[in-house]
């Protein structure tokens, strides 16, 4: 009876210790599963950080791609200044003209005869320009425009502004040379 009841005693113990050895193993495993979720969690926080990493490459190339818009922007600014600039120093008078010929025919013919709707007139001698205007005036040579404004100028009045525009050449050859 004693021998029975010690091989229970030991037979209890052994599936005590073997419980024992079993919840080890758990708690083991627990412990596993916990480092792994640890480590999935790591490469969470990695997964998390790399595209955190590309964002702020792509806002700092946003950033330039803005800058470099802003600068050609303002380089567009400064050329058309520039431009505007360059059309009014075009515009602007190399010499000085007479007040017949900058109220009368500069509209047309630009401040120094260079041309805008009219054409060019710098170049032309005094006499070409002579026979233009009479032609016109007579109406030999048909142009309603020029016809209509030298009706009213008499003959001295066309001399002087053949005089003058033939000599616009040599103004502004003189003008270029200061
Ligand atoms: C409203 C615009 C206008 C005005 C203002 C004007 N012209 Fe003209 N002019 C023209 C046009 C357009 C022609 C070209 C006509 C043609 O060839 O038939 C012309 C032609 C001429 C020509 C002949 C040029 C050539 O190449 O044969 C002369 C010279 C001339 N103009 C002088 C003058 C004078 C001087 C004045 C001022 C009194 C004047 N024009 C005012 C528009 C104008």
């Amino acid at each position: 009876m004693k021998h029975i009841i010690a091989a229970v005693a030991t037979l209890l113990a052994l599936g005590a210790m073997f419980v024992v050895y079993q919840s080890d193993k758990e708690v083991n495993k627990m412990g596993e599963i916990s480092k792994m979720i640890a480590k999935s969690q790591v490469k969470v926080n990695l997964g998390n950080n790399a595209p955190v990493v590309q964002q702020q490459t792509q806002t700092e190339a946003v950033s330039n791609e803005e800058i470099e818009k802003e600068q050609a922007k303002k380089k567009k600014e400064l050329d058309e200044k520039l431009n505007a600039l360059k059309s009014k120093a075009g515009n602007m008078a190399a010499f000085k003209v007479s007040s017949l010929y900058k109220q009368k025919c500069s509209s047309c013919h630009g401040v120094n005869g260079g041309g805008i709707i009219g054409p060019k007139l710098l170049g032309k001698s005094a006499e070409e320009v002579h026979q233009a205007l009479t032609d016109f005036k007579s109406g030999k040579r048909k142009n309603y425009v020029m016809y209509g404004l030298l009706s009213k100028m008499d003959e001295a009045q066309l001399k002087s502004l053949s005089d003058e525009i033939g000599s616009f050449e040599q103004k502004l050859k003189a003008y270029q040379q200061q």
